[in-house]
């Protein structure tokens, strides 16, 4: 059982270390994130040529509003002219374009820029991206539970039917296959509330290359490793 394909259908980037590598230039945080965002029209682009067809990155964390107000502006703001600078460039390559995440708290404008480019995206099929913003995976399980709760109390669900299936189908993910792989740029060695759920059979690559800095080249290098890994998903290989 178990045999591992030479390339990971589905990568899942934690995108780490674009405050530090501006820091490390004497530049403010926000630099790192522009050039992070430039890495990202760099990586999409080159995704389906290495195989990939699910591609998830995590832009913005629940636990993200913590820090100042300038730079959270600042990566929403970078959200809102990503989506308007590329979906053109994104439709011309058949990337279809999806969120997960909590919406409600984010500014109006740009929750109607998300479902907009959802839907201008919807009919592609070469690289399904997912861009991970005000997500968390403890807030996911969390709105899934209510809704499942919800369903209970109305008395359409019977609570014998809330199993594994049914969890995942009430996630923000239910149309997204789980990730193969999760790549965790910067050196740090830690989920950050990232697809808690859905990694439970992930395999992990952790590089000190800080984002800014990751190339098609870098990834080209790491997916190679992949082909090695014996994924053995609870059972025995024989
Ligand atoms: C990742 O880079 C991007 C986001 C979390 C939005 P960081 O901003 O976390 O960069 P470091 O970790 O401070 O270097
Ligand atoms: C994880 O990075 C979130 C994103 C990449 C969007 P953080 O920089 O927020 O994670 P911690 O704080 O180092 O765990
Ligand atoms: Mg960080």
């Amino acid at each position: 059982m178990a045999s591992t394909p030479d390339t990971p259908r589905h990568v899942a980037i934690i995108m780490d270390g674009n405050g530090r590598w501006a820091t490390s230039k004497g530049w403010p945080r926000l630099v790192g994130h522009r050039k992070g965002a430039e890495r990202v029209k760099e990586i999409v682009r080159a995704a389906p040529d290495q195989g990939i067809e699910w591609l998830t990155i995590y832009a913005f964390s629940t636990e993200n509003w913590k820090r100042s107000t300038e730079e959270v502006l600042g990566l929403m703001g970078l959200f809102a002219r990503y989506i308007q600078r590329e979906a053109e460039g994104l439709s011309a390559e058949g990337v279809r374009m999806r969120f997960i995440g909590n919406r409600k708290r984010l500014d109006p404008k740009l929750q109607d820029l998300m479902a907009w480019i959802e839907e201008r995206t919807s009919a592609n099929t070469r690289l399904n991206l997912t861009v991970a913003i005000n997500y968390g995976g403890r807030d996911e399980l969390v709105r899934a539970a209510r809704a499942l709760a919800r369903k209970v109390a109305d008395g359409a669900l019977d609570p014998e039917a809330v199993d594994e299936a049914a969890l995942d189908r009430a996630l923000d993910t239910a149309d997204i296959p789980d990730p193969d792989l999760v790549i965790r740029t910067s050196g740090e060695t830690r989920v950050s509330n990232f697809l808690l759920w859905q990694a439970a059979y992930a395999e992990f690559e952790f590089t000190p290359v800080l984002w800014p800095d990751f190339t098609p080249e870098v990834l080209a290098e790491i997916l190679s490793r992949y082909g090695n890994r014996e994924r053995r998903f609870g059972g025995v290989v024989s």
